[in-house]
């Protein structure tokens, strides 16, 4: 399978090209071939990262591609991650990224459509990332809104990471947990149907600490991590898209967050959004998780998160 990595030579991919390489993205018996994209003075650069690729001698790594040509990187590719863009800084909020970030999706959005497998998965890390999914998914008129998902599973593991050293309990006793809405401090994040142990989550942490603890420190981990790092995310960002590309590649019966295309009959999220949902897999397609109740609580942390995605989408119209 051939998987394509854009922002080649940045922080995420530093520790993404490594693992995907290693088999832990695709398994531990599918060869790859990796093509690593960046903007053209990165190329240099590029050839470093590859070098390093190749002194692993991964036994599944067939061959690393380097390339600044968006035709090039994209051809006949199964996986895109789309890393490329700017991170924010101290103090800016991820949709203050929107305008220098944004048109780089509108490229990668044509280039894929032009030279990707139909059946390619497309996963948006770039910043914001539910947005300029939005519009690389608009711009890719030959593929499927299906094709693209941004990522909300770094959300989702730390909200597993949260509970996990609240209830003193390891992640794998726990369950159902749900991420709603945008990669951003709006998120919505859910325990209500959330299990430790076969066990009510709520009414082991109470609701007090899931409202004013739990959720506030979910939604605000990026600019923790920006604030004591001087740095954004990038270890666990790339670990994230793993986790949410393996996943949609081989499946999951496990609840796991992904931001997926909206068609106007998913819980009354207006269509044409990129909002992120409780989902399942098999088949490599993923299931939004039916039949949840929400209730006064929930539905207006869904209404806030669903008003700002209809703002960041007005905002980009244009590019649309
Ligand atoms: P970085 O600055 O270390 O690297 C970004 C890379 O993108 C650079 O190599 C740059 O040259 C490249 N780039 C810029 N424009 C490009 C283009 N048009 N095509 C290809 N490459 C391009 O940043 P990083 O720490 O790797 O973060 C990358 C993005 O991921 C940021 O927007 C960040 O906010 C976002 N992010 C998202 C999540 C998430 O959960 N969704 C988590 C962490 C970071
Ligand atoms: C994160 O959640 O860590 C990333 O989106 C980076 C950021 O800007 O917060």
């Amino acid at each position: 399978m051939i998987v394509s990595i854009t922002g080649a030579t940045g922080n995420i991919a530093y520790s993404l090209a490594f693992r995907v390489a290693s088999g832990e993205l695709l398994g531990k018996d599918q060869p790859v071939i990796i093509n690593l994209v960046d903007i053209p003075e990165m190329e240099a650069k590029l050839e470093g990262v590859k070098m390093e690729l190749d002194d692993c001698a991964f036994p599944l790594l067939v061959k690393t591609n380097t390339t600044s040509k968006l035709a090039e990187g994209f051809k006949d590719i199964d996986v895109a991650l789309l890393v490329g863009s700017k991170p924010r800084s101290k103090g800016m909020e991820r949709a203050d990224l929107l305008k220098q970030n944004g048109k780089i999706f509108v490229d990668q959005g044509k280039a894929l459509s032009d030279n990707a497998k139909r059946s390619v998965k497309v996963l948006v890390v770039g910043n914001p990332a539910n947005t300029n999914c939005l519009i690389a998914m608009k711009n890719a008129k030959s593929l499927k809104p299906e094709n693209f998902n941004a990522m909300t599973r770094l959300d989702h593991n730390r909200a597993l990471a949260q509970l996990s050293q609240k209830t003193n309990t390891p992640v794998q006793g726990l369950s159902k947990v749900a991420i709603w809405g945008n990669h951003s401090g709006t998120m919505y994040a859910d325990l209500y149907n959330a299990t430790v142990n076969g066990k009510k989550a709520l009414d082991i942490i109470g609701t007090e600490f899931y409202q004013n603890t739990f959720i506030p420190i979910v939604a605000q981990r990026g600019a923790a991590i920006i604030n004591a790092r001087g740095a954004s995310s990038a270890a666990s960002a790339a670990n994230a898209a793993i986790d949410h590309m393996r996943d949609w590649v081989l499946g999951s019966e496990e609840w796991v967050s992904m931001s997926v295309p909206t068609d106007g009959t998913q819980y009354g999220v207006p269509k044409d959004l990129i909002f992120s949902f409780p989902c399942t897999v098999s088949n490599g397609q993923y299931k939004i998780v039916q039949g949840l109740q929400h209730d006064a609580f929930a539905q207006e942390k869904i209404k806030k998160t669903t008003d700002e995605l209809l703002s960041e989408r007005k905002e980009v119209e244009h590019l649309l």
